[in-house]
């Protein structure tokens, strides 16, 4: 992927000025890295703090021949490549909670938030947009019993840059394995090793669904496989999952 960086001091949300570029043409690839936010969005409608200059606020566009409800999976394929580059660059065990979730330590160091756009033949375009607390000396109290950061837990400086470079490498990687299936079938193993959700107790929260189980691990098509009490095997497709003992079962 040909990609170009637009690096800015400050901006709304990485997300909101690559859609901005997106509507006016610019091309599959692009990376808009910004190094504060005023209105950093999380997913479900909340805000994502977003005030440390150490930090990773960005966005990359894609511009997918694939179906739309093939879309989901490429916040999966992210969730991959940022646990494999903060492996890789910062020498840190990572945990994924389905499905865009980066722990280490059991608390969140990343967030990813995926928009899609549509125009009447399909996707137009889809914005990743990725969060990584790389440095994050005044965190909110609020969030220190959920949250923490890649310094304080590798007890180091963490080069931000080289970070996002294996970052987008690693993406281009996974996100060219997934191209060759349509699938997870690729990615799904090195996946599940990561999921800290697997064979722990779930809640699934969802709008249509209800269920509490066993997570056993994503399927190619990057649903949540939970064994049921009944030993029934059910696939949860969207939804927050609350983990026990994780985020204080948040
Ligand atoms: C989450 O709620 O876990 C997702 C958080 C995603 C935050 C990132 S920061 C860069 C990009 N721009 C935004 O406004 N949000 C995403």
């Amino acid at each position: 992927m040909n990609s170009s960086r637009i690096l800015l001091e400050e901006v709304d949300s990485t997300n909101e000025e690559l859609k901005r570029l997106a509507d006016k043409g610019a091309r599959q690839g692009t990376v808009v890295i910004a190094r504060r936010q005023t209105a950093g969005k999380g997913r479900r409608g909340r805000s994502w703090y977003s005030d440390s200059l150490d930090s990773i606020y960005m966005s990359l566009l894609l511009r997918p021949a694939f179906a739309p409800d093939k879309a989901s999976m490429v916040t999966l394929v992210a969730a991959l490549a940022v646990s494999q580059s903060i492996e890789k660059e910062c020498g840190l065990p990572v945990g994924i909670k389905w499905p865009n979730d980066i722990l280490v330590q059991e608390k969140k160091v990343c967030g990813i938030l995926t928009e899609m756009y549509m125009k009447e033949e399909g996707i137009d375009f889809l914005i990743v947009g990725i969060g990584i607390n790389v440095k994050l000396k005044e965190l909110p109290q609020e969030l220190t019993t959920m949250a923490t950061s890649l310094e304080k837990e590798a007890s180091r400086s963490i080069d931000r840059e080289g970070l996002i470079e294996a970052l987008l490498n690693e993406f281009e990687a996974n996100y060219q394995k997934f191209l060759a299936c349509q699938d997870l079938s690729l990615l799904q193993s090195e996946y599940n090793e990561r999921l800290i959700t697997r064979g722990r107790q779930v809640q699934v929260m969802g709008t249509s669904q209800q269920l509490s189980g066993e997570a056993v691990g994503i399927n190619r098509t990057g649903e949540l496989l939970v064994k049921a009490a009944d030993g029934q095997l059910e696939r949860v497709y969207a939804g927050e999952v609350s983990v026990r003992g994780i985020y204080g079962y948040v």
